[in-house]
C-alpha cells in the first residue's frame, strides 16, 4: 500500500518527465500513470499547464488539487467550459477516473 502512495508521489513529482515515458503505458500501470498518459494523449496538455510543461489557453493545473474536489473536476472535464471542449462525449468512464486521479493530485 505505502509502495502505491510512493509511486504516485514519484509520478507527480516528475511531470512532465513521464509524460512521454508514459507513452507506453499499459494497463499494468497506475491508475494515475494512465491519468498523466491521458491528459497527453487526449491534448489536455495543449491547453494545460502542469509544472511549467504544456500551454496556457487554459488555466495552469499545478495546484488545481487544492482548488477543486474529485467530484468538481469530473463535471468540469464532462462539462466543458468558455474555449475547453466537453469531454463527455470523448471520454469513457474509465479514462475519466484515471485523468480526475492524477489531477486531484496536482497540489
Ligand atoms: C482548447 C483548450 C483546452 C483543452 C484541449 C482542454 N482545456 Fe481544460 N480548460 C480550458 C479553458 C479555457 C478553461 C477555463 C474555462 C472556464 O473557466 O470556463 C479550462 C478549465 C479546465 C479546468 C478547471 C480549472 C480551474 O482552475 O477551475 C480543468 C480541471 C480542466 N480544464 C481540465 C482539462 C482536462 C483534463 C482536459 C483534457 C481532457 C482539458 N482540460 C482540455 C481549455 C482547454
Amino acid at each position: 500500500m505505502s509502495d502505491e502512495i510512493t509511486n504516485e508521489k514519484e509520478s507527480r513529482r516528475n511531470f512532465p518527465l513521464p509524460v512521454t515515458a508514459m507513452a507506453s503505458a499499459d494497463k499494468n500501470d497506475t491508475l494515475v500513470q494512465q491519468g498523466v498518459h491521458l491528459f497527453y494523449i487526449k491534448g489536455c496538455e495543449y491547453c494545460h499547464n502542469i509544472n511549467h510543461y504544456g500551454g496556457n489557453k487554459g488555466p495552469d493545473l499545478t495546484t488545481v488539487g487544492n482548488r477543486l474536489s474529485a467530484e468538481q473536476l469530473q463535471i468540469r472535464i464532462v462539462s466543458g467550459g468558455d474555449n475547453m471542449p466537453s469531454y463527455g462525449g470523448i471520454l469513457n468512464k474509465d479514462e475519466l477516473n484515471k485523468l480526475v486521479a492524477f489531477l486531484e493530485l496536482q497540489k
